[in-house]
């Protein structure tokens, strides 16, 4: 099973591909956790892509297809996955479907998690995560037991930088002029399938296999 997972910003995208994969058994590929990992550990990939990062703009396009090129080539991608952040532009779209082609494969479905602009302003505006471990906490629905203490490991909790108002506002921007021209591209395709993503995760993940698993 080769699935793309689309949406705006803190849809759920990697909160939902996490689970799914799991039950699955397939591979979640997420370009941005890629990416900060790059930034965090200083690699040539993660120093060029911090500018755009911080900024809320996309890495730009060669970066990222080099990046899912080499995933391809190291077999990684062989027994399915959930590709969560990317494609993000129509030539990234494009370029995947001519690299899985050359391969003979390509993407099973494409699936549009919905939400509205206030939920995702709400859900970016109240997430936290550990440093140390990486735990994830939204207030107010997943507080720590201690206000900004990790509960796994004692660590002072952060927030994304990317995550400040001002940049959530120019990331919805972005999204809508250069990343939601992908949904047309996989309607076109008779790819797409669009499941609202507001309301308890578990209902969420419940109606995602049910899209993934229908014929
Ligand atoms: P990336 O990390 O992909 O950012 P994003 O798409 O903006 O994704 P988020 O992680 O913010 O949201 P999500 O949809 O995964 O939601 P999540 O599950 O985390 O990319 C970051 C940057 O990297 C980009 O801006 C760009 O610069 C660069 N980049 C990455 N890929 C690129 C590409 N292909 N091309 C160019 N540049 C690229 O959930 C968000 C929060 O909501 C969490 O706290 C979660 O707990 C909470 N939550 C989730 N579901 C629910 C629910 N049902 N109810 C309440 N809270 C919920």
């Amino acid at each position: 099973m080769n699935l793309v997972f689309l949406g705006p910003p803190g849809s759920g995208k990697g909160t939902q591909a996490k689970v799914i994969c799991k039950e699955l058994g397939i591979l979640h590929l997420s370009t941005g956790d890629l990416l900060r990992e790059g930034v965090k550990n200083g690699t040539d990939l993660g120093t060029q892509a911090k500018k755009y990062m911080e900024a809320g703009e996309l890495v730009p396009d060669k970066l990222i297809v080099d990046l899912i090129e080499e995933k391809l080539a190291s077999g990684a991608l062989n027994n399915g996955y959930i590709l969560d952040g990317f494609p993000r532009t129509v030539p990234q779209a494009e370029a995947l479907r001519d690299m899985l082609a050359k391969n003979k494969s390509q993407i099973d479905k494409a699936i549009l998690l919905d939400v509205s602009n206030d939920e995702v302003i709400k859900r970016l505006s109240g997430r936290f995560f550990c440093p140390n471990c990486s735990s994830g906490y939204n207030y107010p629905a997943q507080m720590p037991k201690q206000e900004g203490i990790c509960d796994n490991d004692g660590v002072e909790l952060q927030r994304r930088p990317d995550d400040e108002e001002d940049v959530v506002k120019n990331r919805l921007e972005v999204y809508i002029m250069q990343t939601s021209p992908i949904i047309d591209f996989y309607r076109q395709a008779s790819l797409l399938f669009e499941v609202p993503a507001e309301g308890a995760l578990k209902e969420i993940t419940n109606a995602l296999l049910k899209v993934i698993k229908e014929d």
